[in-house]
């Protein structure tokens, strides 16, 4: 071959090498997904926070499909407290081509099963709201957690409290014993936000000097109705001494609120977690002293951002700065009357 061959040869391998990536990438693009799949499996769609979880989620569906122009089918199933018909959604999903799962556990220690499904048909899940144990979210590195620190939570929960003793000690202490008797609503004895919940607010107050006396306490599964029931039978044992009420939710303030407006009791103060649309309505008309928010849009925006990155076959959202790489925490705060 002469040398003019060969130059020209060499030239020819060149502009190949330099545009073949590039060729590649475009055909790559042609090929990106433009549209994906998302299964999302509730706990208990009658659940007033996870509602408004799901009301965010849609939001977030139709506004990513504006924007990326991608088609979002989001999947929504409601595992009505059964664990068993959550493995059947989860096997559905799988089934029907999800890219990516959200999944609110119905048992949050009974996660195993569905991550076994999920490793082995290679789709990412998005546990929310209901952790999974440690180690089941150590089992893969394509499994994360959307949620709010429960310890927060009852810390913020516990100086709306504290501060309302600090202004006005008499508008808690009502009987001016110089103790604040108080009764505790709790939500699902094996949820991890109960206990923890239970624990760092009834602290926080102490810590706060608040001088506090406990009455009595209940789990009421974080339910209105259950706890109505639970606080008519308090008041009926305990009359004109309950001062204040420790909830572990809205919703069972708000049953708590329903059975005194029944008995026509009032002057008694309670305080909520989760900052739900009728729980700020309660605050906004004085019934409720005040909630903690988990901003929804946020909590909501994480898990949906982080579901579609993983459909999309992308690293989860840089800008979400997962804790070791998989946990987002919700920022919160503090929602009192006015
Ligand atoms: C809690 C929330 C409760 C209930 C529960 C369900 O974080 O405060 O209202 O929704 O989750 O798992």
């Amino acid at each position: 071959m002469k040398r003019k061959q060969k130059a020209v040869l060499w030239l020819l391998v060149w502009i190949c090498a330099a545009i073949l990536p590039a060729g590649c990438t475009g055909a790559k693009k042609e090929e990106e997904k433009r549209s994906i799949r998302i299964g999302v499996s509730l706990y208990r769609g009658d659940d007033t926070f996870i509602n408004n979880i799901r009301s965010e989620l849609e939001n977030c569906a139709k506004e990513y499909e504006q924007e990326n122009g991608v088609k979002v089918t989001l999947d929504i199933q409601d595992a009505k407290g059964s664990q068993n018909t959550q493995n059947n959604q989860v096997e559905r999903f799988i089934s029907l081509g999800c890219d990516v799962m959200c999944i609110n556990p119905v048992d949050r220690t009974a996660a195993s099963a569905m991550i076994d499904k999920a490793m082995a048909a290679e789709i990412p899940v998005v546990f929310f709201n209901r952790q999974p144990v440690e180690e089941d979210m150590n089992r893969w590195d394509q499994i994360y957690y959307v949620g709010a620190v429960a310890r927060e939570s009852a810390v913020l929960q516990g100086s709306i409290v504290v501060e309302q003793y600090q202004k006005d000690p008499k508008s808690l202490d009502l009987n001016e014993d110089g103790v604040v008797s108080y009764v505790l609503l709790e939500g699902e004895s094996s949820h991890q936000d109960s206990l923890i919940r239970t624990e760092w607010s009834i602290r926080t107050l102490k810590d706060g000097g608040v001088p506090i006396e406990k009455i009595t306490g209940g789990i009421a599964n974080w339910e209105r109705s259950q706890a109505s029931a639970l606080m008519e039978q308090w008041l009926e044992q305990y009359p004109d001494t309950i001062e204040l009420v420790v909830c572990n939710n809205d919703d069972m303030a708000l049953g708590a609120i329903d059975a005194l407006e029944r008995a026509q009791v009032q002057g008694i103060n309670l305080v909520g977690i989760d900052a739900t649309i009728p729980g700020l309505e309660a605050v906004r008309a004085g019934k409720l002293l005040g909630t903690v928010s988990s901003d929804k849009e946020q909590y909501a925006g994480a898990i949906f951002s982080i579901a579609a990155a993983k459909a999309l076959g992308q690293a989860a959202p840089g800008e979400l700065s997962l804790e070791e790489g998989k946990y987002y925490w919700s920022p919160q705060k503090i929602v009192v009357q006015p």
